[in-house]
């Protein structure tokens, strides 16, 4: 049973669906036009229709398959959503008028919808079209200064249409208007992290038979949880931890000994010579991912071999990448990052994607169900191509051993000051600029080394963290003092965007 979230291309319809988990009512996205059938298979108890770019006016008006809208079913329209069922149940939406973006306030607010939210209450509008008459026998249920039909409800006072946005923070009592949809609607609030383990569990059991697995394990949480639910589900299995030789300091060391520890099946490939090799002399960060990612499948190809045969591949795709790879939003393309997980498709494996409906807080949360350590759980990212992508031009070892120093002092402080869970990523960067300093009464030439830590949701867009100046001090003092290499710390104080979170 699930609500499905019908998705015309707002950027904002994934956050329904985790403002819905979150509430403990299990939901997936799936493209706004999806037939009847397609829906049904989900067993609906409840249908959101999200907010969008359309117009109805539109010729060819995006709107859900319309056998879904008398299947009588509860449904909530939101913005678009609220346009779309107006227009179709017989109201009046006008186009282009005074487009009302930003906060808003409700001045009358009634009805179930509204239940247990009292005073002024605050909500977050984006649009142009407005309903100006809601369809006959449909009740106005909410207003605010410039718009006198900001939420209607239908006579079976179970379908309402919202023109503002409850998903997101700046609506006050957001939350609480989704609950109480729920509430009218029926909807069981069941689902939770370790309510679901068992059945991701046993469903994987079922999916694998008795066949044996292969998985790629990175050292992140996703990957390193897929490992521990084989191992959890009793899945024969090989788990494949290619050391590339670009790793964090005792990542590897940390890595083995929790998942070995937890009954994983670890083989780790030491191919960090063959790496390195292969990064000789390259300097361009495309063709240092592109080498990188080609002796990444050769190195696991090679294992798969040695270990197989094997009957799937697992693979730690999670739900924001379900939905991206669907095709299913018509909302602007986001960045798709590649990762362990992206790679063997030519390798004719039949996948298992046991997390293919959660979000990422919902992994972690299983992982800790699986007692997959914090200091790995709650780890911040970590690029594939690890630090060859934060030494600027060519990777050697002995650079390699600069900045796995300095990346380790300046995580340690982080926790030591209790800063690491407040920033998204931290991350130092070696770059090959020469600096000049004085050590004793000597003239030094010192690599100029920058820190960088960024606060974001999803990587996607990120602000600098202002790290408190004391703590930023202490760092400097202490990478400067152990190693003797770099002579110059230098905060990156950029957001994204203009730039990305990596320098390269
Ligand atoms: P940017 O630098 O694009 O990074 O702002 C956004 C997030 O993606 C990570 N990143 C990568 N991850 N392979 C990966 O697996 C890559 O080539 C790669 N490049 C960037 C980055 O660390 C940040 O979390």
């Amino acid at each position: 049973m699930s609500v499905v979230v019908l998705d015309f291309g707002s950027q904002y319809t994934l956050l329904i669906a985790r403002r819905l988990r979150e509430l403990g009512a299990f939901s997936v996205v799936l493209p706004g036009d999806s037939p009847l059938v397609e829906v049904e298979r989900h067993r609906p108890r409840a249908l959101i229709l999200s907010g969008g770019p359309a117009s109805v006016f539109d010729s060819d008006a995006y709107g859900p398959d319309p056998t879904l809208l008398d299947a009588g079913l509860p449904i909530l329209g939101i913005c678009y959503g609220m346009q779309y069922l107006a227009h179709h149940f017989g109201g009046e939406v006008k186009s282009g008028g005074r487009r009302e973006y930003g906060r808003a306030r409700l001045v009358r607010y009634e009805g179930p919808l509204f239940a247990g939210i009292s005073g002024p209450l605050q909500v977050w509008m984006s649009h142009t079209d407005a309903v100006t008459h809601p369809p006959p026998g449909w009740e106005v249920i909410a207003e605010t200064e410039d718009n006198p039909v900001a939420a209607i409800a239908a006579p079976d006072g179970r379908t309402f249409g919202v023109q503002f946005h409850p998903e997101v923070v700046h609506t006050d009592h957001g939350t609480q208007i989704l609950a109480n949809f729920l509430g009218v609607a029926s909807v069981s609030r069941d689902w939770s992290p370790s309510e679901v383990l068992d059945r991701i569990v046993s469903e994987t059991r079922s999916q694998a038979g008795r066949g044996r697995a292969l998985v790629g394990v990175s050292g992140g949480v996703d990957s390193s949880a897929l490992a521990l639910l084989l191992a959890r589900a009793g899945i024969d299995h090989v788990a494949v931890f290619v050391d590339h030789g670009l790793l964090r300091l005792g990542e590897r060391e940390e890595v083995e000994a929790a998942l070995r520890g937890l009954g994983v099946n670890l083989v780790v490939v030491d191919a960090a010579d063959r790496f390195l090799r292969a990064l000789r002399g390259k300097v361009d960060p495309e063709e240092k991912r592109k080498v990188i990612g080609q002796e990444f499948i050769a190195a696991f190809k090679e294992v798969a071999r040695a270990h197989g045969p094997f009957a799937f591949l697992a693979q730690g795709t999670l739900y924001p990448d379900v939905i991206e790879s669907a095709g299913s939003t018509k909302a602007a393309v986001i960045k798709s990052h590649h990762n362990v997980g992206g790679l063997p498709k030519e390798m004719g494996f039949r996948l298992v994607e046991p997390f293919r409906y959660l979000f990422k807080d919902e992994v972690r949360e299983v992982a800790r169900l699986l007692g997959l350590p914090d200091s790995i759980r709650l780890r911040h990212p970590f690029p594939g191509p690890g630090l060859a992508v934060r030494i600027l031009g060519e990777v050697t070892p002995k650079r390699l051993q600069v900045l796995r120093q300095a990346d380790a002092i300046f995580t340690d402080a982080l926790k030591e000051w209790g800063l690491y869970g407040q920033v998204w990523q931290a991350l130092a960067v070696l770059t090959p600029l020469r600096s000049v300093g004085v050590v004793g009464d000597r003239r030094h030439y010192g690599y100029v080394l920058a820190l960088r830590a960024v606060t974001s949701t999803d990587g996607m867009t990120a602000d600098w963290a202002r790290l408190p100046y004391a703590f930023l001090d202490d760092v400097a003092c202490r990478i400067t003092r152990r190693v003797p290499e770099i002579g110059r710390v230098v905060y990156d104080i950029t957001g994204k965007p203009p730039a990305t979170i990596e320098w390269e």
